[in-house]
């Protein structure tokens, strides 16, 4: 039994299986696990994730009630759930990532999409399902009035139905990501929209990246549910239970981004991109290749930028590593596929013999993204929209000189903004200026802009954080107690 608890989607660590029936281990990646798994060191806690691969899922089935730790693995307490995979796949792919991430990311082409039909009613319940699973283990493992953390979109249900099970739990839910606006989040069927809010108000405390998404949170409660919502004090009541809604504003833990940006891995990468580059200013962006993520009109920016501005033609370079993301939804290949077309066509047009105007890389390689963060002049984050976005956090703290080109529609901009060249995604030209702006700013002022980047950057690591959605939770056992 446990008294501290975590439920994620993705755990701290995922399985591969060879074919001679091996398994290797490899430590899960992602700005939220990461930071996870520093708290997790610390504390006992019981990390309850699901099992996502066929090597995921054979470790979880080899393990006793699926406790990979007590099954010799160093992991931990984790229980990775053994969830059939096609109740996982419609619950993660379908409804998770290709509607709920969807909806807040505004990201529907809506003459055509979505289509709420009877395929998306079964996959609707593979949901409800996998949230279920999720709701019995964490039952089953929670000490009495033990303190329950669950993670983001693909667990929105789960809050509700552990608390019918366990009414003496105390249960936060954190959203990772941005929150629709009611018009929008009423692209939802009715029901399902009620049911992911009272979901998600099954728990004593909601928790949101910024105050933008937890206002449009309690928006969508109010206009949907009919909720009693409190905006001062920041509470929902719905059908006589009170939710707090609190804001915590993730950060990096500069510390131990600096020490690991100072490995010789980092440092050898650092000497392959300058042998590449030579002393020209570096424009870079690092993301994963998700449609939020704007990677498409950020390098149309760079080429009207190019355009713009002939006399940086051989005094630049646009370093754009669009890492993989989310392979098994066909947008998501038709994204990384549309971003290559176009760094092409820039290349075409503007590369000579002795000037590579744009390099970009598609491998995941977290040391060449701490490389890129070190020597760069001009960081850009230009997301359609963001819960919060990490890279914009991480760069300054490892470049001082470092100008941050910043989407308004991120998450960060509410502390970064000030001293962020801050654009609309969608403004291709305002974003080219934006990028010649950044590049031209004067040396003192990118140190003192910097230096507050990464006091803001910093302001709440990840185990404070943690800390404080702990902190948020009622005193002692919620009833029954
Ligand atoms: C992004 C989001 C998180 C989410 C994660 C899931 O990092 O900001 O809210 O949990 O994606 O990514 P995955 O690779 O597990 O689908």
């Amino acid at each position: 039994m446990h008294a501290v608890l975590v439920a994620s989607n993705r755990g701290p660590c995922s399985f591969t299986l060879s074919e001679d029936g091996v398994l290797t281990m490899r430590r899960g990646g992602g700005g939220l696990v990461s930071g996870l798994v520093e708290v997790a060191k610390e504390t006992s806690m019981l990390w309850v994730c699901a099992a996502l691969s066929d090597g995921d899922r054979s470790a979880a089935r080899g393990a006793p009630g699926g406790r990979l730790d007590l099954a010799g693995h160093d992991t931990g307490p984790v229980r990775m759930l053994d969830i059939p995979p096609a109740t996982f796949h419609r619950a993660y792919n379908d409804v998770a990532n290709s509607t709920l991430w969807f909806v807040h990311h505004l990201l529907y082409d809506t003459p055509n999409s979505p289509h709420f039909g009877t395929r998306f009613r079964r996959e609707w319940e593979s949901y409800q399902d996998y949230n279920a699973m999720f709701a019995v283990a964490l039952a089953e493992d929670a000490a009495h009035g033990a303190r329950v953390l669950i993670q983001d979109y693909h667990l929105a249900l789960a809050p509700a139905m552990l608390r019918v099970e366990r009414p003496d739990l105390r249960i936060a839910h954190f959203s990772h990501t941005p929150w629709a606006p009611p018009e929008y989040f009423s692209l939802l069927p009715d029901d399902v929209a009620c049911e992911v809010l009272s979901g998600i108000l099954g728990a004593d405390h909601a928790g949101f990246l910024t105050a933008r998404w937890a206002t449009a949170f309690m928006d969508c409660c109010e206009a949907v549910l009919g909720a009693q919502v409190d905006h001062a004090a920041r509470t929902v009541v719905h059908e006589g239970r009170t939710t707090r809604i609190g804001v915590h504003a993730l950060g990096v833990d500069g510390e131990a981004l600096v020490a690991r940006s100072r490995e010789p891995d980092v440092a050898a990468r650092v000497d392959a991109i300058r042998e590449l580059v030579g002393d020209r200013r570096l424009i870079v962006r690092i993301d994963r290749t998700e449609l939020s993520k704007n990677i498409v009109r950020g390098l149309h920016a760079y080429r009207e930028f190019l355009a713009d501005h002939p006399e940086w033609h051989g005094r630049v370079v646009h370093l754009a590593f669009a890492y993989p993301s989310r392979h098994d939804l066909p947008e998501y290949r038709e994204y990384t596929a549309a971003v290559q077309r176009c760094a092409k066509e820039i290349e075409d047009e503007y590369a000579t013999e002795d000037w590579d105007p744009l390099i970009l890389s598609v491998h995941d390689d977290y040391p060449r993204s701490l490389a890129a963060y070190r020597l760069a002049d001009v960081l850009l984050v230009n997301p359609i929209r963001d819960g919060m976005n990490l890279v914009a956090k991480e760069g300054p703290i490892l470049s001082p000189r470092c100008a941050l080109v910043l989407s308004r529609e991120a998450g960060a901009v509410a502390e970064l903004g000030e001293d962020a060249f801050v654009v609309n995604p969608y403004d291709v030209s305002g974003t080219a200026a934006a990028l010649h702006e950044a590049l031209t700013l004067a040396e003192d002022e990118r140190l003192k802009r910097g230096r507050r980047l990464r006091a803001a950057a910093t302001a709440l690591p990840p185990k404070q954080w943690f800390a404080d959605q702990l902190a948020a939770l009622p005193d002692g056992p919620v009833s029954g107690g």
